[in-house]
């Protein structure tokens, strides 16, 4: 009987993670927890209540007492804070662009994690972001850390937004992807890095497609008895 694995999916953003990851689950029939949702939950709700998205300790006050739900469903995964739907609105530009200061927080970060790991205690789990394989699920039997080029990297985010009705040049984008690769890599509290037991994939000219099996080819082979 297979008992499913901890798949720990990290790298920058608009990298293709969520993607990915999503279909690894999907085939796998894993639950996919996507943990940059959970820090634009939590920026989208600061925002809403006009808190300081620098102050720890307001912020992780703020965690302490709501409640952000992920529900996987066919069409996607639905994020709810106390109730509320706010899965297209954590998507907008001023979540985006305030989203980096939050998730710097040390204390931010501890609560966090630990909401994470609870999350992740079913067997079976593809968790994406940026401290999986480091600090989340240092244990997970598989992990990943995919990156692409910045410039593959917003032309997939133009796509998106296209999609999304959001309008943001290619230029902004370039400079929106590098300005959060540098908070997100520079920032003190675990900053984003390749565990060094994790596999290193450059999806830059590889599909969908092809990095789901590879994933799923490194699963098979992990899957305990
Ligand atoms: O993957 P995303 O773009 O939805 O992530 C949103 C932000 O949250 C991004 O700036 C990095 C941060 N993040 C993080 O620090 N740790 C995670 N595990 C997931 C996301």
């Amino acid at each position: 009987m297979d008992k499913g694995i901890q798949i720990a999916i990290d790298g920058p953003a608009a990298a293709g993670k969520s993607t990915i990851a999503k279909i690894t689950a999907t085939k796998l029939g894993y639950t996919y927890i996507d943990t940059g949702a959970m820090y634009r939950a939590l920026t989208y709700k600061a925002l809403e209540e006009h808190i300081d998205v620098y102050d720890d300790e307001a912020l992780t006050h703020l965690l302490e007492r709501i409640d952000i739900e992920l529900t996987p469903t066919e069409e996607g995964q639905i994020v709810r804070v106390d109730g509320e739907d706010i899965t297209e609105a954590i998507r907008s530009q001023e979540v985006t662009s305030n989203v980096s200061a939050t998730a710097a927080q040390p204390h931010v970060r501890e609560l966090m994690v630990e909401k994470q790991r609870l999350l992740a205690n079913s067997k079976g789990v593809v968790m994406d972001g940026r401290d999986i394989g480091t600090a989340v699920l240092p244990n997970a039997e598989l992990k990943i850390f995919m990156t692409a080029s910045v410039e593959e990297r917003a032309e997939r985010r133009f796509a998106e937004n296209t999609k999304r009705g959001i309008n943001r040049s290619m230029a902004q984008l370039c400079k929106d992807i590098a300005d959060r690769d540098k908070a997100d890599t520079e920032r003190i509290a675990s900053p984003l890095k390749q565990a060094s037991d994790a596999i290193f994939i450059d999806t830059t000219s590889m599909s969908i497609e092809q990095v789901a099996d590879e994933i799923i080819q490194h699963a098979e082979e992990r899957k305990r008895p």
